[in-house]
């Protein structure tokens, strides 16, 4: 059975294998730390274990920042990565945000890449802006823009 909670310290060492299994750049040790210290997590369990997770950040300045969001291989298409993103909804309604911000590597986008989740990001509504932002991403020491994807948050 599917359920979704805030993740807990010993969501820990789940989180950290969801992450190296979805992602080809898994956050190191130091950015788990900064991540723990200014923003908040959501897990989605399967039977209680932690299989998805949303980690999201209040900027301040009316967004939400959904810095990573990932369920494991096996239990996608499923609807729980929406679940999570309505989680991050329902988060952002608290603080009166306005609207999501996720920020994909520019090259997760080009066609043909097996990472590409813009069908995904474009499915759930979100929409892509415009100015890139440059170098935003560094991986194995090389530099990356971003792009920045926005959904203005539903009022209900
Ligand atoms: C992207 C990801 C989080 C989606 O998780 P999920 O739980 O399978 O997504 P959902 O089941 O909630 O999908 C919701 C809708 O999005 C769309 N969607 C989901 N995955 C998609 C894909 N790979 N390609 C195109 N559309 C997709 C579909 O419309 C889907 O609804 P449907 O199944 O009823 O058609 C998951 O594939 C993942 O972890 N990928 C690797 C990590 C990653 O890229 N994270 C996003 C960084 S921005």
């Amino acid at each position: 059975m599917i359920a979704f909670r805030a993740a807990e310290q010993k969501d820990a060492h789940y989180l950290i294998d969801i992450d190296i299994k979805c992602f080809d750049y898994a956050w190191t040790p130091e950015e788990w730390r900064q991540v723990g210290k200014y923003c908040v997590a959501c897990v989605a369990t399967w039977n209680g274990t932690p299989v998805g997770m949303a980690i999201f950040c209040n900027d301040h300045a009316g967004s939400i920042e959904i810095v990573k969001i990932a369920v494991k291989k096996a239990y996608r298409r499923l609807g729980i990565a929406r679940r999570l993103l309505y989680n991050c909804i329902l988060y952002a309604r608290e603080l009166y945000a306005t609207r999501l911000v996720m920020v994909v590597p520019e090259s997760t986008l080009q066609p043909g890449n097996p990472e590409d989740v813009s069908e995904w990001l474009t499915q759930l509504r979100f929409r892509a802006q415009v100015p890139l932002l440059k170098d935003y991403f560094t991986f194995y020491g090389e530099p990356e823009d971003g792009v920045v994807f926005t959904l203005p948050i539903p009022l209900t």
